[in-house]
């Protein structure tokens, strides 16, 4: 019979195991185990629900089909006419399509989704909000201008009655606000567990794929806590975009972490204004805008963001510490990634740092992850060790190894454009990557195989 059997799932990565354990066996978190209860009768729903979740033809009466056989049908998306979205959703938002949108509250994920209804007027859209009342969506809506009567707003939480609306009302695009929120009725956990955010995002991803609409899932991330991170959804939806920016600074990218559609890593860059999110369509011309001039320790790298170059300015403050540990301060880089740089710089340039604080901050609360922007990172920090500042005419291109040596990076060309295009002299390069493009473009380009070269270079 339908016995109820305690399980504990990690609220962190959904890890399931019969007792309570203290720290998860599969990802190491701590306390992140929570009791759920579930009948027997429900578990043996949910696997129906998963394997015709593809496109919703019964499992059995699927046959193999010889390659050429196989119909690739009309690419139909749906283009907003905003470029940084939709570059971000690779040319549009395919129809048929399962996104995850997910970032830290009060980022601006229910704002950038209510402006899909001015992106796209004529489109039937479903908000589904479960977070908010009616009334401030309808608030934050008319605060960005908008007043579409194809957009439908739903204040819900059960998935039937989703299932329901979307019925009645055949939408184009779907928004649930927030994921977290939504339940099924069948199960006993509450509505934020994991099991509950695992199957309701099974029922909405099916009636998605049945009907042929585009869903949007908003997810928050939270890094401690109990809410089920978007992270065992991450698999389960076709794309994942991360809404991201400084609560302190105007500016969001939206980034794709995964893209069935398109290419993975692709950004669009937007400026939170009082009337909502403005497309930024050259974000490097507005990350090196208040750049100071003439100052030690700041740099220009060009870091690729999926397919697009973007130019950043990296600043440094290296001051003698008071503390018998110097202080470590890093915002928008990998801090373990900086303390290797600093090493590097201390060993093969002769810079003692094991004395020193190092600040790093890349400028515009923008977050740079690509091993390209290493020289630039170190340069700044040799900047402002010695107190010289660094051309301000030159953009640094390269990642710095152990032994002090500039490495290749990957598709060098367009840095090098655009370098040229915000009229920079010089691009300092890996020497491994110069015979791609030397005298191709308007700028000057110097090869740089040492770190040590590069300091004497361009200080
Ligand atoms: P919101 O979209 O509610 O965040 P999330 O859904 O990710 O939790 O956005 C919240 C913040 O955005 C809030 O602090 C107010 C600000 N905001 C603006 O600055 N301008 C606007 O036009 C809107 C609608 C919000
Ligand atoms: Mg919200």
């Amino acid at each position: 019979m339908a016995s109820s059997q305690p399980r504990y799932v990690c609220q962190e990565c959904g890890h399931e195991a019969h007792k309570w354990m203290g720290k998860c066996p599969g990802c190491g978190a701590w306390n992140a185990l929570v009791q759920e209860t579930e009948s027997a009768e429900v578990e043996a729903q949910v696997p129906d629900l998963n394997a015709d979740g593809r496109d919703g033809e019964p499992a059995g009466h699927n046959q193999p089909e010889q390659l050429p056989e196989v119909e690739l049908g009309e690419e139909a998306r749906l283009q907003t006419g905003v470029e940084e979205f939709d570059r971000v959703m690779g040319g549009g938002i395919m129809q048929g399509s399962f996104s995850l949108i997910a970032g830290d509250p009060g980022i601006g994920k229910s704002t950038l989704m209510t402006e899909l209804g001015g992106y796209l007027p004529d489109r039937t859209i479903l908000y589904v909000t479960g977070e908010e009342s009616k009334r401030q969506v309808k608030l934050r809506a008319h605060r960005l201008g908008i007043d579409s009567d194809a957009l439908y707003l739903l204040a819900e939480t059960n998935v039937e009655e989703i299932a329901n609306a979307v019925h009645d009302i055949g939408p184009d695009l779907l928004v649930a606000d927030s994921i977290q929120t939504i339940y099924r009725p069948d199960l006993s956990s509450a509505p934020g567990s994991v099991s509950q955010v695992r199957e309701s995002t099974a029922s909405l991803r099916k009636l998605t794929k049945d009907q042929e609409f585009s869903t949007f899932l908003v997810g928050h991330v939270t890094k401690k806590g109990t809410i089920a991170g978007p992270r065992v959804l991450e698999h389960m939806v076709d794309t994942v975009l991360y809404f991201e920016g400084d609560q302190n600074h105007a500016y969001r990218i939206l980034r794709s972490v995964k893209n069935r559609f398109g290419a993975a890593n692709e950004i669009g860059v937007f400026e939170m204004r009082e009337d909502g999110l403005r497309a930024v369509p050259n974000p490097s011309e507005i990350f090196l805008s208040e750049r100071g001039y003439g100052v030690s320790g700041s740099t220009v790298v060009c870091s690729l963001e999926g397919t697009r170059p973007i130019l950043v300015e990296i600043q440094a403050l290296v001051t003698p510490t008071s503390y018998s540990t110097p202080q470590r301060t890093v915002t928008g880089f990998a801090s373990q990634r900086l303390q290797m740089i600093l090493a590097v710089l201390e060993k093969r340039a002769g810079l003692a740092f094991s004395d020193h604080d190092v600040f790093i901050n890349v400028a515009g609360g923008v977050r740079l992850e690509e091993p390209a922007v290493d020289l630039g990172v170190a340069i700044a920090a040799a900047s402002s060790f010695r107190d010289i500042p660094a051309d301000t005419g030159s953009v640094l291109i390269g990642e710095v190894g152990l032994g002090g040596e500039i490495r290749t990076v990957s598709r060098i060309e367009p840095r090098i454009k655009e370098a040229a295009k915000l009229g920079f002299d010089r691009a300092v390069v890996p020497e491994n990557n110069l015979d791609r493009i030397a005298g191709k473009h308007d700028i000057d380009v110097a090869g740089a195989e040492q770190l040590t070269g590069v300091v004497d270079l361009v200080l």
